[in-house]
């Protein structure tokens, strides 16, 4: 059986704004957007922004009556303890967060996220039933190298672990996004990124069927922009996309969302 997958359009700001532009932000977006909460809300598109911690919880209470998701940027995987900087799950849900990134390639070069980590999380956001989006992606010198394969296969083998049956795929988000295309204005073509996310879903089809796989969305980014995002959406392996810079400026993300529902 094959799963209808509802593509998604997901923001990442990393550490960019305030909370005291969060509601000229939203407001600017949804009237460049121009669709009713009920065309918004019509789930043909998941529109979902990954805000920095200071922020979460205003832009949770912008967002909710705009049909649109907030998500964390990162998690810690106990509930609670003495891990002094760290986000819980329990903390995001109190404050109305409903998603997290999981692994983001800054996370991983900059702040030695590493593999087990992101299993850990990966694991404790589906027990908690928080949306992971968790990201894999190769550097250029692996490319370069032809390693994209086995860096990508490594990545998926420890996310599939933490997921641990095929059951829950349709509460996962992978994001396959290389490393060289993510702020550099050099995007992967549709089909470089075609051909990894058909290896992403084949590595899941191996894992757990094909049936499960079909239920997986797997997003891209790296510089994707008003001007690519169609021809990526084009391609029948990917289901969306995660935007960093572009998703600053509310025009550009909401042109990007019309051309999503529009594919
Ligand atoms: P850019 O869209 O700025 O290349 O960033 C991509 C990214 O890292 C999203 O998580």
């Amino acid at each position: 059986m094959t799963v209808a997958r509802v593509k998604m359009l997901a923001g990442n700001w990393k550490m960019h704004k305030l909370n005291s532009e969060v509601e000229a932000f939203f407001a600017a977006f949804v009237q460049s957007l121009g669709l009713s909460p009920e065309q918004r809300l019509a789930g043909r598109l998941d529109l979902l922004f990954a805000v920095p911690a200071t922020i979460l919880a205003q832009a949770a209470k912008t967002c909710k009556p705009l049909g649109i998701s907030v998500a964390a940027q990162n998690v810690h995987w106990e509930a609670s303890g003495a891990y002094t900087g760290e986000i819980s799950l329990p903390m995001l849900r109190e404050v109305g967060v409903t998603a997290t990134l999981i692994g983001h390639s800054e996370r991983r070069q900059y702040f030695a996220e590493t593999d087990a980590t992101v299993a850990k999380k990966t694991k404790a956001c589906l027990q908690d039933g928080v949306l992971p989006l968790v990201c894999v992606g190769e550097t250029l010198a692996e490319r370069d190298g032809g390693l994209v394969e086995s860096v990508i296969s490594r990545q998926m083998q420890s996310i599939l672990a933490a997921v641990g049956s095929g059951a829950g795929l349709s509460d996962l988000v992978v994001a396959y996004e290389p490393v060289w295309a993510i702020g550099t204005g050099r995007t992967a073509t549709a089909a470089q990124a075609q051909s990894v996310h058909a290896l992403i879903r084949s590595l899941v089809t191996d894992a757990f069927g094909a049936s499960a796989a079909s239920a997986l969305r797997i997003v891209y980014g790296g510089s994707a922009n008003p001007s690519n995002i169609k021809e990526l959406l084009a391609e029948k392996d990917i289901d969306g996309a995660l935007v960093g810079g572009a998703s600053l400026k509310p025009e550009e993300f909401a042109k990007m969302a019309r051309a999503a529902l529009a594919v």
